[in-house]
């Protein structure tokens, strides 16, 4: 039990989870991760947030665009279901006692643990002509930890790729708590099973490799997008039979086609009875089915001009509720709570 809170919470109750304002989100961003937040917001009290401080760890010479993709991203959070009634959707750069926590829990980061992160190791050798060799980028996930611990959620849903920063965090909150009494419960990623989801050319997914559908994308504009993409490759002619386990397109019909509708698809495949037109053409369907209703919502929060801004600042004022709690077990647990 914690000692420095006098508050009643179940961290296992609690889920946390924020996504950086990069650019329009896709439907790779709706699988992998908004679908398991919609579903588990009704489960666990939700904290969603937008980090765009961790958008300037690799963006801070060109900050140009940020505002306008929160904006967007909120929306497109709105219009898939995040619930603003029940989930706290706010920004991280509203909230300065998370650049205080990041702070402090800089202080007990070891640099080792930074330097030896693999994402870390990883973007700084992949991702050329940004200078990464910058204070912000090392703390990172030193940030991401504050995200999540600052609310004292036990849970937060991400991708497998995030995983080696939950560990940070967990080991970072364990050594707070080491040093200065139990303060944070230790996160723990509660992995969104990954669904395969290839970009149009059978690449990852991603804005900056123009392979992405977009969840605004108009319905018109699907019908191209499909048609264009590979299949499998082996399949020259119409009569070849195919192999929908090495078809760039079979994983979408996992996500937006009913199992009977997929096993006529993989047996027609199999033995050419199907062409790949007509299965791209129930893909065509199966996007406009999931598009359409989302594209709706998003149309009436488009039509109110103050929607995001009303929506974060409830949000924020949720969180902040909560955050000035545990600051105040923080500075209390550290000793640094005077005159206060
Ligand atoms: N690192 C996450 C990503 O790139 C984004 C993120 C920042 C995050 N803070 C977080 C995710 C806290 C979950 C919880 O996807």
């Amino acid at each position: 039990m914690n000692t420095f809170l006098n508050c009643q919470h179940d961290p296992d109750k609690r889920v946390a989870s924020g996504m950086r304002p990069t650019g329009p989100l896709h439907i790779g961003h709706y699988f992998g991760a908004l679908k398991n937040w919609v579903e588990m917001q009704h489960e666990l009290e939700s904290f969603f947030f937008v980090v765009d401080w961790h958008a300037l760890t690799s963006n801070y010479e060109d900050t140009s665009g940020i505002g306008e993709y929160v904006e967007s991203m909120v929306k497109d959070w709105l219009a898939v279901g995040i619930d603003p009634e029940v989930s706290a959707i706010y920004l991280q750069s509203h909230m300065p006692e998370l650049a205080e926590l990041n702070l402090l829990l800089g202080m007990v980061t070891p640099l080792g643990w930074l330097e030896r992160c693999p994402t870390y190791k990883e973007q700084l050798q992949n991702i050329v002509g940004k200078d990464l060799t910058n204070y912000g980028f090392l703390g990172y996930p030193v940030l991401m930890a504050a995200d999540i611990i600052i609310v004292r959620a036990r849970w937060v849903p991400v991708g497998i790729d995030q995983e080696p920063h939950l560990e940070l965090s967990r080991e970072i909150a364990r050594r707070f708590n080491n040093f200065y009494g139990n303060v944070f419960p230790e996160p723990q990623a509660r992995l969104t099973p990954s669904p395969k989801c290839p970009g149009l050319d059978g690449r990852k997914m991603s804005k900056s490799y123009d392979n992405g559908i977009f969840l605004t994308d108009s319905i018109k504009s699907l019908t191209p997008k499909v048609r264009g993409m590979l299949t499998d490759k082996n399949r020259l002619r119409r009569t070849d039979p195919g192999n929908p386990d090495e078809c760039n397109l079979y994983p979408y019909h996992e996500l937006l086609t009913d199992a009977p509708t997929r096993e006529k698809i993989r047996e027609g495949c199999a033995s050419a009875a199907m062409g790949c037109v007509e299965c791209k053409q129930i893909m065509i369907d199966g996007l406009k089915r999931f598009l359409e209703p989302i594209q709706e919502r998003r149309a009436r929060i488009d039509a109110k001009p103050n929607c995001v801004r009303d929506v974060i600042m409830a949000g924020n004022e949720k969180a902040r509720r909560e955050i000035v709690l545990t600051m105040q077990a923080v500075r209390q647990a550290m000793k640094i709570g005077y005159y206060r």
